[in-house]
């Protein structure tokens, strides 16, 4: 028995940015970030908190698939900015939703944050724990970025990408295989300096800017070339797959040249991967369920695909899934 996407959405806050915003107040350019990047622009919202951006993405997610909330027993919110410490964005939503019969939890992979979570909530279906798994990929990561630091303001984006899961009735589809890595030691290229227990917020952690995102993007770039690389070419072998049985690589949208470098590796080409870093930038654990839901919607990603995603982030975090899709629109 397989476990299966069965209904997915996704949101995005309304207001743009494009690069000029950042060009109006940063020493950056345009074309400083296009070329190392490959961003153009991309959402921040103005208020609320992830679970405002979880809500309607969830609420059309729910409504795509036609069943009752109290249907849903398990919320599972993959995101690194969470509404609050405590309790959980997954109760958050909970509440918000009204899913009365359902229990949730959040999980901590950033970047791999979906994948991490979509393994977890196959495991909880295939096992029989649980029926319909309601699966976030959410960030606003305008509420960690240092808006005044040009290595890292222009990078990130506020989105969510919400995901039914649940049995699959052909064992040949959905959720195949998976791979996935945890290396802590990369945690001293990205991490968050203050505001845990480790180091509690205070005047002086906010005064030195530690409750911003700290990124050595230099490092992070090579492990992040690597990894994705390594896990994509084995997960791809392991499966029999050759490149050209490759419908769709939905890789993490953290830089257009780390994406292509994975493309390369794998023997792919620009036609067979999923890219929209150039509308949203790196919402983290949102990027995948975003395209997915985006080329969904456009009708390019059809039943039967095989669906190879890969991420890469703070922890170290990566991994790949191979999907076999199991719906249309
Ligand atoms: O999603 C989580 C995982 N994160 C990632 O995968 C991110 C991985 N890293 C990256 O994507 C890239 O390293 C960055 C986009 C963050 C940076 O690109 P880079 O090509 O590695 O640039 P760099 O950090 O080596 O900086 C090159 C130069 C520096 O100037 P100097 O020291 O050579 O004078 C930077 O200060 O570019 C400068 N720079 C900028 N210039 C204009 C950095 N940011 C900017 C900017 N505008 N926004």
């Amino acid at each position: 028995m397989t476990a299966t996407i069965t209904s997915i959405a996704h949101y995005l806050p309304p207001d743009v940015y494009d690069n000029s915003y950042f060009e109006s107040y940063l020493d950056t350019s345009n074309e400083w970030i296009l070329e190392r990047t490959g961003i153009h622009q991309r959402r921040f919202a103005k208020s609320g908190a992830t679970s405002d951006l979880i809500v309607p993405a969830a609420e059309q997610c729910i409504a795509k698939r036609g069943i009752s909330k109290d249907e849903i027993d398990c919320i599972i919110v993959a995101t690194v900015t969470p509404d609050h410490f405590f309790p959980s964005t997954a109760a958050v939503v909970q509440n918000k939703l009204g899913l009365k019969n359902a229990w949730g939890f959040d999980l901590s992979a950033a970047c791999s944050g979906f994948v991490f979570a979509l393994t977890t909530a196959a495991g909880l279906v295939e096992s029989g724990v649980c029926r319909n798994v309601l699966l976030c990929g959410a960030d606003k990561m305008s509420s960690i970025v240092n808006f005044q630091d040009r290595n890292q303001a222009i990078l990130f984006g506020d989105g969510a990408g919400v995901c039914l899961i649940e049995k699959s009735n052909d064992s040949s589809m959905g959720m195949l295989d998976h791979i996935l890595r945890l290396d802590g030691s990369g945690g001293q290229f990205l991490h968050m300096v203050a505001g845990g227990s480790f180091k509690p917020a205070s005047a002086e952690t906010v005064a030195n800017g530690e409750h911003y995102i700290y990124q050595d993007g230099k490092n992070v770039f090579k492990y992040a070339v690597v990894g994705m690389a390594e896990v994509t070419v084995e997960i791809m072998k392991r499966n029999n797959m050759k490149s050209e049985d490759v419908n769709w690589l939905v890789p993490h949208q953290a830089n257009h040249r780390i994406i292509t470098a994975t493309a390369e590796r794998m023997g792919i080409s620009r036609e067979q991967v999923m890219i929209n870093i150039d509308k949203y930038g790196n919402t983290t654990a949102a990027t995948i369920p975003i395209c997915l839901s985006e080329w969904l919607e456009k009708g390019l990603l059809k039943k039967g695909h095989n669906v190879i995603l890969a991420s890469f982030g703070a922890g170290f975090t990566w991994g790949a899934v191979y999907l076999k899709w199991n719906m249309n629109d």
